[in-house]
């Protein structure tokens, strides 16, 4: 018999309480329990970092991750960006502007990543950015557009005194 935990995980500002097994993966229960499917799941070795969500305001491979030790962390997907009326944020807006996605499979994670990372600094320089996104692979677009869509967040930024 398969044993079964209940746990309690806060996404996006929302308390879920579901059962999972002690084995199955954040991943998993963001998109087959919570429905949270911008979470994307690709090598489901650690490798690709299109699983990657922030917990605790960390990118972390949601993929290597078990949902049971999420209880107790906030956990923020792809959902929660947007500006309050729903449409896209000004990051994301960049990413549409500058063709930053093509198939768009590795964009959640990046995204998230580039979330984190603005949090830390607002305007980082180039290298930074690049340094920030090496950990996902990206098989369409070269991440040239990418940069460029982050490049000009952080120029944004500096000129807004963000
Ligand atoms: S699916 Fe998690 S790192 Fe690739
Ligand atoms: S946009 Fe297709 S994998 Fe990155």
């Amino acid at each position: 018999m398969t044993s079964t935990e209940a746990v309690t995980l806060s996404v996006n500002g929302q308390q879920h309480s579901i059962t999972v097994e002690p084995r199955t993966l954040l991943a998993d229960a963001l998109r087959g329990q919570l429905g949270s499917k911008g979470t994307h799941i690709g090598c489901e070795h650690g490798v690709c970092g299109a699983c990657t969500v922030l917990v605790d305001g960390h990118p972390v491979r949601s993929c290597l991750t078990f949902a049971v030790q999420a209880e107790g962390s906030e956990i923020e997907t792809v959902e929660s960006l947007g500006e309050p009326d729903g449409g896209l944020n000004s990051l994301q807006r960049g990413f549409q502007r500058h063709h930053g996605l093509q198939c768009g499979f590795c964009t959640p994670g990046i995204l998230m990543s580039l979330t984190q990372l603005f949090r830390e600094d607002p305007s980082p320089d180039e290298e930074r950015i690049r340094d920030q996104i090496q950990g996902h692979i990206c098989r369409c677009t070269g991440y040239q557009q990418m940069v460029e869509a982050a490049v000009e967040e952080s120029e944004t930024n500096a000129k807004e005194g963000r």
